[in-house]
């Protein structure tokens, strides 16, 4: 039969009117171009068609198909570009609607961590970092602590199956690292991440703490002292009585445990003081000639200080908070008060 180019354009054009997704169009397009389509029927029937005729039906039977190649690239084209308008449309964020998102702030953390790293740096203390997978022999043998001290337990101690590592339990070892690599006169602090075995309301088995020391040649106790007692009256905003009790670390020579006037209750006894009046807020201590020696830095020349506090027991203070898992249980509705 001749083939008729009105009447078949007619009818794809009826076919097409309701498609309205390429999925749709694929039906139809497979009735006129596919194997068994429609056009590709009109080049089969060629051979059917008398030998003087079949010229003339060969030219319109390729009209045909390439008119009806060209309808369904346009209208692929078409839907392409619709489904392409329609992702934007869904990704579209109007920057104009104003947002009500809360602003987000420091953790009351990083508050204090920098709080206190800041004082020491106006005071001429330097930052160093050191690894939280630290060398046993960094974290204990070179700080002075023997093999049967009792912070090597197993019940204090995160021990890895890395031989010779733990998981640092003071920054300490930061002191180790710094006399290793520098000369003195060293004055830094370090602050970082510490791990042990303890966990209770004032005690978390991951805790923030920031180590000083400082090495030189005319280093006497007046300057420890006078550095810790600037630094807490300074960090509390206020002046504080303060006092230095005997105490006892291996890598300091002598030690002290550092005490406040209670900041909560001014010394009459409270809860938080137990009732003594004082806090204890940090340890501190000449450092041991055996950890100068340790670090191939001459005891006969060289003397220094060192001290260590704990940041959250810090905050807790500072804030006035008493469950030190309020710092790591990020409730919005807590951190929201600093
Ligand atoms: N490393 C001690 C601890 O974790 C804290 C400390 C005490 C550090 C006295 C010092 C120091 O540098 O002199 O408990």
């Amino acid at each position: 039969m001749w083939p008729d180019k009105a009447q078949i354009l007619r009818e794809l054009y009826e076919e097409l009117a309701p498609v309205c997704d390429l999925q749709d169009l694929e039906k139809v397009k497979a009735k006129y171009l596919g194997k068994n389509g429609i056009v590709k029927n009109l080049s089969k029937s060629l051979k059917d068609i008398p030998l003087e005729q079949r010229k003339e039906f060969g030219i319109i039977a390729n009209e045909i198909r390439e008119i009806v190649e060209q309808i369904f690239e346009e209208k692929t084209n078409y839907f392409k570009e619709l489904k392409t308008r329609e992702n934007l449309l869904k990704e579209y964020v109007d920057p104009t609607i104003p947002h009500t998102i809360k602003k987000g702030h420091l953790h009351p953390i990083s508050l204090t961590l920098d709080r206190i790293l800041n004082i020491l740096k106006s005071m001429g203390f330097l930052e160093k970092k050191g690894p939280e997978l630290e060398k046993e022999e960094y974290n204990f043998d070179m700080l002075n602590i023997p093999k049967y001290h009792p912070a090597r337990d197993m019940q204090d101690t995160f021990y890895v199956n890395k031989e010779g590592y733990v998981l640092r339990t003071h920054t300490s070892p930061i002191q180790i690292r710094t006399m290793l690599s520098e000369k003195p006169p060293i004055y830094i602090t370090a602050p970082g991440k510490v791990y042990r075995k303890d966990d209770d309301p004032t005690h978390s088995p991951m805790f923030f703490q920031v180590e000083g020391l400082a090495i030189d040649k005319h280093i006497n106790l007046k300057y420890l002292k006078y550095t810790l007692d600037t630094f807490l009256k300074l960090f509390f905003d206020k002046s504080l009585k303060t006092r230095y009790r005997s105490s006892y670390f291996p890598f300091t020579e002598p030690s002290f445990e550092v005490d406040i006037g209670c900041v909560i209750c001014g010394g009459s006894g409270c809860r938080v003081c137990k009732n003594t009046g004082w806090l204890e807020v940090m340890g501190c201590g000449m450092v041991h000639p055996n950890v100068l020696t340790n670090c191939h830095i001459d005891a006969n020349i060289y003397i220094g200080f060192a001290f260590g506090m704990g940041v959250e027991r810090l905050a807790m203070l500072y804030y006035g908070i008493d469950n030190i898992k309020s710092f790591y249980e990020n409730d919005v509705r807590f951190l929201s008060h600093f």
